[in-house]
């Protein structure tokens, strides 16, 4: 039975550092299939059309900057319970404050360079999903 969907990004710093490939095993070993995944750059004006919903926050500003500064790696990945569970893999917005072992624990630099991104509901996933993606791209 398919399971639910989620929408991550390897953001600009990850992929810098070269740790695509660590991430991606990271995501497949923890049970997440890959619906869709393609290897871009937002434009500034996609970042922030990306996380308007931050448009007032004091960070916004350096958010679009640097979600805007390299390529990225977008995929829609599925599993049961795959919103909550991805976000438990990431860990903690702020590196600092994630579990051992979780993603940004891993990979992030601080809260703001913080290596992936993950949807926050599963609302969330589906629109972030089609931001990207078109139905033909999804499998
Ligand atoms: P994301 O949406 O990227 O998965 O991250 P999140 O849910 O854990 O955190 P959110 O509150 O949605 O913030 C979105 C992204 O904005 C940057 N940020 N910078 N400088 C700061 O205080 C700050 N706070 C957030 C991070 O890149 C964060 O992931
Ligand atoms: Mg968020």
């Amino acid at each position: 039975m398919a399971g639910n969907r989620t929408f991550t990004m390897i953001k600009p710093d990850a992929v810098e550092d070269g740790h695509i490939g660590n991430i991606l095993q990271h995501i497949c070993n923890a049970g997440f299939r890959i619906v869709a995944m393609k290897y871009t750059r937002l434009s500034r004006e996609k970042a922030g059309e990306f996380y308007a919903v931050h448009k007032e926050r004091p960070f916004y500003g350096e958010l679009v900057e640097f979600m805007s500064r390299g390529p990225i790696v977008a995929a829609i990945l599925e599993k049961d319970n795959a919103v909550e569970d991805f976000r438990k893999l990431i860990g903690a917005t702020n590196p600092a404050n994630a579990e051992p072992g979780t993603i940004r624990a891993l990979y992030a630099k601080n809260v703001g360079e913080n290596a992936v991104h993950g949807s926050d509901s599963d609302e969330n996933a589906a629109i972030e999903g089609s931001f990207h993606f078109a139905g033909v791209e999804m499998f």
